[in-house]
């Protein structure tokens, strides 16, 4: 581990499990406990500028509640809602107890927990680009009950629209509120630039003002529960390594399918399109987990560099070859969404076919879908095994042969399947069948939210969950290839409820195999 750098403390937790020193007996019927008590971080402010904005009532606030719910908080703690309208802290308190109410996964409200935490909520009203509202805020800061034991630990959260994320850190620093790299923190919401060239205007002008470890880049797909349970699935099994790779894998399948429209984002997502919104980021990553090397060591740096080598080991795209290697599409009616332009091209549902240049995963094509108003709603990694040889019965069936798929459902009806060939009963009819982990039959229902742990990760010091510099990059310039060589390419427009457009169906056919879609 880098001196300095914040260690992931359940990740090395997880090396010691994995090395077998707490796990019990040699059957594993022992749990590992990877984080022995709950974190709970050092006295600090959150302070969230565009505190106004849909997410803080949403996510952010409700995940702090979960967390002082949970006593995952410190005694001395302080929320400051920053943004541009006047608002009294009795509004602020009364607006986020809404929100609250109406997305808490710990719904209905219990008035006394809320009650206790709500004392903790304050709001400072300011424009993000005036810098006496951040010489007011300092002074708020350094006045605030408790500042002494805060000593100085803030965690400044951008959940502004995408325009200030380089002229607020800027200010801070200004203000004095950045100097202290291990205890002054910046979490940047998405979309982080729009293309390479922006990303990297963003990161240098964010570096201006901080350190890249000061700097917590949120991709919430990363807090989810059973992404992260991608790591443990792999790393803390043996059955699985040997098969995972061109030798027994056939192809890997990543969809992240969702039923609804773009609803009242319209404005934002009309200039995004699904390639920016959804694949740069979460399907890239949900990718680079799936696919990258056991890291050296189980430290943050060690995962992301892991992360990173994946992403630099799939080759830009060339122009001649996007038609066959990506669709794109748009759903019936898009176009009449509020705040969308009447004959927009943006994309609501993208099909890439990747290949990984590397050692592991040469030749074995990676299969990325994403769309809006599809069928069903599941986000799902589905790594589809190759057929036994052509003999017995792969000679006599064939392609009829169901080939081996490990799906890695990550919502909803969150679980692990395998799908694999059995005598049916009677004649001899091989038929596939289903072996299903479900993380509610086994678990029960209780999911943290992806924020809770983001939050709690970032107020810890923790920055195994978030995206670094070098993993954006990569990640755009890939994307790049594909977006600034596809204006030639056809948006095809596909029904409502339906499984994207028809052109998608072919992307796969380049050898026997379709979508996984059950
Ligand atoms: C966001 C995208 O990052 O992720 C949205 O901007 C998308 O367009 C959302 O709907 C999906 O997240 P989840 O957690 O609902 O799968």
């Amino acid at each position: 581990m880098r001196a300095g750098w914040p260690a992931g403390r359940w990740m090395d937790n997880l090396r010691a499990c994995v090395k077998g020193i707490p796990m019990g007996d040699v059957t594993g019927q022992e749990e590992c406990e990877l984080d022995a008590a709950p974190r709970v971080p050092t006295p600090f402010v959150l302070v969230i500028f565009g505190a106004s904005g849909d997410l803080t009532a949403r996510k952010l606030v409700p995940a702090m509640f979960n967390l002082f719910r949970e006593r995952r908080l410190p005694e001395v703690f302080w929320i400051v809602g920053f943004a541009r309208r006047g608002k009294s802290d009795g509004e602020f308190r009364a607006e986020m107890r809404e929100g609250a109410e109406r997305f808490s996964r710990s719904r209905p409200i219990n008035p006394n927990e809320w009650a206790a935490f709500e004392t903790r909520l304050t709001y400072h009203t300011g424009a993000f680009d005036d810098g006496a509202a951040y010489a007011s805020l300092a002074e708020r800061l350094r006045g605030l009950p408790g500042a002494d034991r805060i000593a100085g630990h803030y965690l400044f959260y951008l959940a502004t629209s995408p325009e200030y994320f380089a002229g607020v850190p800027r200010r801070l620093a200004g203000a004095g509120l950045l100097g202290d790299r291990a205890r002054q923190k910046v979490v940047v919401e998405k979309p982080f630039g729009v293309d390479g060239g922006s990303a990297a205007r963003l990161s240098e002008a964010i570096h201006g003002a901080t350190d890249e470890r000061s700097v917590y880049r949120i991709d919430h797909y990363l807090g989810k529960e059973t992404v992260q349970n991608l790591l443990y699935f792999r790393f803390a099994n043996s059955v699985y390594e040997p098969l995972w790779n061109r030798r027994y894998v056939d192809h890997v399948q990543i969809t992240v399918a969702e039923t609804e429209g773009v609803g009242t984002r319209g404005g934002y997502y009309d200039g995004a399109g699904a390639l920016r919104d959804m694949v740069q980021n979460h399907l890239m990553q949900l990718l680079a987990l799936t696919a990258m090397e056991p890291p050296a060591s189980l430290d943050a740096e060690s995962l992301r560099d892991e992360k990173v080598k994946v992403l630099r080991s799939i080759p830009s795209f060339r122009e001649e070859e996007l038609g066959r290697h990506v669709v794109r599409g748009q759903y019936a009616g898009y176009r009449g969404e509020p705040r969308v332009g009447a004959g927009s091209r943006t994309e609501t549902y993208v099909a890439a076919r990747l290949m990984i240049d590397n050692w592991r995963w040469s030749e074995v094509p990676f299969l990325l879908r994403t769309g809006k108003m599809l069928q069903r709603r599941t986000s799902e990694i589905a790594v589809v095994f190759r057929r036994p040889p052509s003999v017995l019965f792969q000679a006599r069936c064939g392609p009829s042969l169901a080939r081996n798929v490990m799906t890695l459902r990550l919502q909803p009806d969150e679980g692990i399947h395998l799908r694999f060939n059995t005598k049916k009963p009677g004649q001899g009819v091989i038929k596939p069948v289903d072996m299903d982990f479900s993380y509610a039959g086994r678990f029960g229902s209780y999911t943290p939210e992806a924020y809770e742990r983001l939050l709690s990760d970032a107020l810890n010091g923790d920055s195994t969950l978030f995206t670094r510099d070098d993993e954006v990059r990569e990640a755009w310039r890939l994307i790049d290839s594909i977006q600034g060589q596809w204006d030639g390419l056809p948006v095809h427009e596909y029904a409502r409820r339906g499984w994207g457009p028809e052109a998608a169906d072919a992307l796969p056919g380049e050898r026997s195999y379709r979508w996984v879609t059950e």
